[in-house]
């Protein structure tokens, strides 16, 4: 999604500008821009497409200026077009912005009959004119805090001024923004992770807070203009040097990375010599918490429905889910002795922050499951729960999905301890089990092979469905999820015993549809399910576990065994063959597979 880089030195600085602007490119873009100021004059380059294309642009290698903003676009109004990148500038202003304007078609009219001149058909346009036309009478302090109040909606932003040789102002509203402090030069990005490379010294600005940054200064102010005092955090996490090695797609060695970073986390949260979960400085008494509510999107959001079926078998909590997008909307009744837990990977989705946010508003315990641990939604959730999977860059969550689930289980197991609602027993059973886990995934991944042939008989597909009960059910949800944000085929995650009730028409002769039956307590119920599919016309790619008991099924197209675990942990055997599944069937089509159309990394914007 949108992703701004702003940089004020004593130096040219187009080229860090670019090679910041590539950092976030991870994220998904459409379009890149590049606005910087020299003796007196905004220049500005933008292209759609690529950062690479931009930096093509013959233009950029003469651009001077020590004063400069970039922006990738992500777009929501108007087309993906280089009209349409950022920055947007009039004759005194280039900004760039991240977030959506919710009144710029009413700003947008007043400033027209104010004789301003539009030239793209985004919202971001509105507030250069609505600065330059305060220009006119203020000084640039009181028409940035004129402006700001002006807009609805969400936004960060970088705004750079023609009469200002040696300043950049950022400005935060919903949208996360960082200031960067280096040698003889400072920065602005719309996330830390753009900055790492230049500087591991970072503040963040609060909702509603301004900046203004200079080579040797940062300021930062209120919304009525008062100083504000910043702390400046040091970045623990190092910029990794993270690259694709041997593997076509980072997607591909996201997946192969799996055993590694599980491991990690386990080494993490699991005392080796008394085999006991160590979750340190948790903030709250165990009798305080009776209910829990798990809260994310999309992918993240999968992992906080596979955590009710385990928090229900292995505690007496009561818990229910939701996505943020909903939840923030809802008129929630808030409880006192509710966990709130808050997943998501990047920790900057909107949905999510303005769900962690109205938590915290109304005093609720909040605590988040987050990979970036400098993130907005790791910053202002009361406690954290890394999942220490390493920086993700595939747009499709592989590696993290499975973290999340690690650390929410995890979770599960010690608060079960704890209330004493597992037998102790049990308890030390399961985390024996769980210490083998990245082994059983590492012998999972070697030996898959069939998922590459039989992925062409879904890349040809009008449509598919994975079926699943149970713990396979969430699984079932990411696996159709998969396909179709990489494989671009329709498909269906659904429970298997709900067929009947509707989809089965769907099914006709040659569709592909795949069953995820692990040898668990619905085992026998799910094979049910998958015969009523079967003899309706589907293909069926039966996904179970490996056992010394046959399968009594017939017409079954193709089966992939798994290795064999305990039932709470299949969810993550299964996992494997469907992540790879997507990658094969986007890879037959020869799309995007890292960055797959419409979807960006970090998704900003609500
Ligand atoms: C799908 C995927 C998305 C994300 C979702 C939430 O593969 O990655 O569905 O899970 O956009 O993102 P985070 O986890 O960053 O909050």
């Amino acid at each position: 999604m949108c992703g701004i880089i702003g940089i004020a030195s004593n130096k040219a600085v187009s080229s860090a500008i670019i090679n910041s602007l590539r950092k976030l490119e991870y994220r998904g873009y459409d379009s890149a821009g590049i606005a910087t100021l020299s003796n007196g004059i905004l220049n500005e380059v933008k292209s759609k497409g690529r950062v690479d294309t931009l930096e093509k642009n013959i233009a950029i290698k003469n651009m001077l200026g020590s004063i400069g903003i970039g922006h990738v676009r992500w777009a929501t109004h108007g087309a993906p077009n280089t009209l349409n990148a950022h920055p947007h500038s009039s004759d005194n202003v280039s900004v760039v912005h991240n977030g959506i304007i919710e009144n710029s078609t009413l700003l947008k009219k007043h400033l027209i009959n104010k004789g301003h001149i539009f030239k793209s058909q985004t919202d971001t346009e509105v507030i250069v004119h609505l600065i330059t036309e305060y220009l006119k009478e203020l000084n640039l302090k009181d028409a940035i805090i004129k402006t700001l109040k002006q807009l609805h909606g969400s936004f960060a932003l970088g705004i750079i001024f023609k009469d200002q040789p040696n300043l950049i102002v950022g400005a935060r509203r919903g949208s996360p923004l960082a200031v960067g402090y280096g040698l003889n030069e400072n920065y602005l990005g719309s996330d830390s992770y753009a900055l790492k490379s230049m500087t591991n010294k970072i503040s963040y600005l609060n909702d509603g807070e301004f900046c203004i940054i200079k080579k040797d200064q940062v300021d930062f102010f209120d919304e009525e203009g008062l100083k504000v005092n910043k702390k400046v955090l040091e970045l623990t996490s190092k910029e990794q040097d993270y690259d694709k090695g041997d593997f076509k797609h980072f997607m591909a060695k996201e997946i192969e990375e799996q055993p590694t970073t599980l491991k990690n986390c386990i080494n993490e949260y699991i005392n080796v010599i008394n085999n006991d979960i160590n979750i340190n400085n948790f903030p709250w008494n165990i009798k305080e918490i009776s209910s829990v509510t798990l809260i994310g999107c999309g992918t993240a959001y999968h992992s906080c429905l596979m955590a009710k079926y385990w928090f229900e078998e292995n505690t007496t909590l009561d818990v229910t889910t939701d996505i943020a997008s909903e939840f923030r909307y809802r008129k929630n009744r808030f409880k006192d002795d509710n966990l709130y837990i808050f997943v998501s990977q990047s920790g900057e989705t909107a949905d999510t922050y303005a769900a962690l946010d109205l938590c915290n508003k109304n005093n609720m315990k909040t605590c988040s499951v987050v990979n970036v641990i400098e993130s907005s939604i790791a910053r202002d959730s009361k406690f954290i729960l890394p999942i220490h999977c390493g920086i993700e860059i595939g747009v499709a969550s592989t590696k993290a999905f499975m973290g999340q689930m690690l650390v929410l289980y995890i979770l599960v197991l010690k608060l079960g301890i704890l209330r004493k609602d597992l037998d102790k027993d049990l308890y030390l059973n399961k985390i024996k089990d769980l210490k083998v886990l990245p082994k059983l995934v590492e012998q999972t991944l070697l030996s898959e092979s069939k998922i590459q042939a039989v992925s062409s008989s879904f890349t040809d597909a009008k449509g598919s469905m994975f079926l699943g009960r149970g713990f396979s059910y969430p699984i079932a949800l990411e696996g159709a999820l998969k396909l179709k944000e990489l494989a671009y085929v329709h498909a269906e995650g659904y429970p298997a015993g709900e067929m009947k009730h509707g989809p089965l028409a769907l099914i006709e002769d040659g569709m592909p549809v795949v069953v995820l039956a692990p040898r668990d307590n619905y085992y026998k119920k799910t094979i049910s399910n998958m015969q009523e599919v079967i003899a309706r016309g589907a293909k069926v790619l039966l996904i179970t576990n490996k056992s010394k008991d046959e399968i009594f099924s017939e017409n079954i197209w193709e089966t992939i065994l798994v290795e064999s675990t305990n039932d709470d942990l299949l969810p993550f055997l299964l996992t494997i063959p469907l992540q790879k599944l997507a990658y094969y069937s986007a890879l037959k089509k020869g799309y995007d597979i890292d960055k797959p159309r419409n979807l960006a990394k970090s998704v900003t914007v609500e």
